[in-house]
């Protein structure tokens, strides 16, 4: 059975539009500079490695908003059935180059169709936040629904109150989107009203060239 379809984002096009332009310089920055790349940054690795260790075994992995398949190919690996996704085909064209063995296919985080209990794993990494405020709870009630019992959802955000209107990003390049940020208890509130409980919050402070995030894994019950 199908659920109810999730409301599209009135953006949903520029934002595409806006990460096909930033796609081939974002895969460069992750090659050459280690921005996005999780072996770079030890926190974030760690929880990468939580998680893949969680899931291994429980079934599918899906990598919702992938970009250039960087976290996809890690999960892959280390031995996890992921596959990738994005908005953008642009991104998943560098995704496919760069890592001709993993799977990706282009599709927004709001127009999957998953089966229920169908997926060991879901991430949404750096790739949520562009989703509106009322948009968000749908989706990740899609992912608690797709999720096996005892499957797990981790995701990495940007922390604050506001509604942060892009205009460049990843090397001066022309983009027009909203990053929505979340204060962690706002955001760990909407996945546990999904039905998934949180199992690790990390907090990460700002950084020379990011604000602050936030980490959170979260587990189907069962
Ligand atoms: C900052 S990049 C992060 C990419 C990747 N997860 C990583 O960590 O390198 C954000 C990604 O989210 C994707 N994205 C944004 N909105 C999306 C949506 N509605 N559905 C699927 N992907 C989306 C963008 O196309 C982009 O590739």
């Amino acid at each position: 059975m199908r659920t109810q379809p999730i409301d599209c984002p009135a953006d949903l096009d520029v934002v595409r539009e806006s990460y096909d332009r930033v796609a081939d310089n974002y895969a460069h920055m992750v090659v050459t500079t280690g921005v996005g790349d999780i072996r770079r940054h030890p926190w974030l690795k760690a929880s990468i490695d939580a998680f893949a260790d969680t899931v291994s075994g429980l079934g599918p992995v899906l990598d919702v908003g992938c970009g250039p398949g960087k976290v996809t190919a890690y999960l892959a690996e280390r031995g996890l059935d992921v596959s990738g996704v994005d908005l953008s085909p642009r991104m998943i064209e560098n995704a496919r180059r760069l890592h001709p063995k993993c799977r990706f296919s282009v599709a927004s985080a709001t127009d999957l169709d998953l089966d229920e209990a169908s997926l060991g794993g879901v991430l949404g990494w750096w790739s949520l936040f562009n989703l509106p405020r009322d948009v968000l709870p749908q989706v990740l009630a899609l992912f608690a629904r797709a999720l096996k019992p005892g499957g797990h959802f981790i995701t990495a955000t940007h922390v604050g109150d506001e509604d942060a209107v892009r205009t460049d990003a990843y090397g001066g390049v022309p983009v027009r989107w909203t990053t929505y940020k979340w204060r962690p208890e706002q955001l760990v509130d909407l996945i546990e009203q999904a039905g998934l409980r949180p199992v690790a919050e990390l907090r990460l402070p700002p950084e020379e060239y990011s604000g602050p995030g936030l980490v959170v894994m979260a587990k189907r019950p069962g």
